[in-house]
């Protein structure tokens, strides 16, 4: 399973980078928004900053809802670097551009997913990646991972390609219970992949060696 972090705060996708184990980014208009990034300018450059600072895929988010507009901010947003992913909403006219954007080898990331059957329309429109809020569906009172593990089911029956990337991940829980059910990609906050570091056996057993290893020197 991949691991993306979910930000669009540098420090934390550098903290992330060098950890060693991050292979992309994903934000969206709420997270940029978060970090005051603001106008068209901004946003672009910061998108550049993002590809320059991690190998792998980032996913940015178009904000248009029609057809030709999310075309023509798919286009800007693909030109800045190889490997931006166009983020397109679970929307008609979002399926119809990940559909044109596929046919133009484009990569795309369709977001605000909540049910298998939107995830069978992302891939059949050949999405690259299809992401499930899971977090958010855990607090309607519903289980995400559930939904994860549908998806990866009918997309193993179907032989689609898309890559299943869960997404609104909110515990270290979240991120192993997604690996356990076949989830492709998994894109946390900085604190849930950190939070799969802590164990108290562990911080025990380093302390005790390392009070023993004082006897040895
Ligand atoms: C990522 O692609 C999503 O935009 C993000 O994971 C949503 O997370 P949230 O439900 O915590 O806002």
């Amino acid at each position: 399973m991949k691991f993306f972090i979910d930000t669009a705060n540098l420090a934390q996708i550098q903290e992330a980078h060098d950890l060693g184990i991050l292979d992309g980014v994903t934000t969206n208009p709420s997270l940029m928004a978060k970090e005051g990034i603001r106008g068209e300018e901004a946003i672009m450059k910061h998108y550049e900053t993002i590809c320059e600072m991690v190998k792998g895929d980032v996913s940015a988010e178009v904000i248009a809802t029609d057809f030709d507009g999310i075309i023509a901010e798919g286009k800007k947003l693909a030109a800045l670097h190889p490997r931006i992913v166009v983020k397109v909403p679970m929307i008609k006219d979002g399926v119809k551009a990940i559909k044109w954007f596929t046919e133009n080898k484009i990569k795309t990331n369709c977001t605000l997913v909540f049910s298998a059957g939107q995830a069978i329309l992302a891939a059949k429109a050949g999405a690259t990646y299809v992401s499930p809020f899971i977090g958010r569906i855990d607090d309607g009172g519903w289980d995400g991972v559930e939904l994860i593990a549908q998806i990866a089911n009918i997309y193993n029956i179907q032989g689609f390609k898309t890559e299943i990337l869960a997404a609104s991940i909110r515990s270290p829980l979240h991120i192993i219970k997604c690996a356990e059910v076949g989830a492709d990609v998994c894109t946390c906050p900085l604190d849930s992949i950190l939070g799969l570091l802590k164990h108290p056996l562990t911080d025990i057993g380093l302390a005790k060696f390392l009070e023993d290893a004082k006897k040895t020197r």
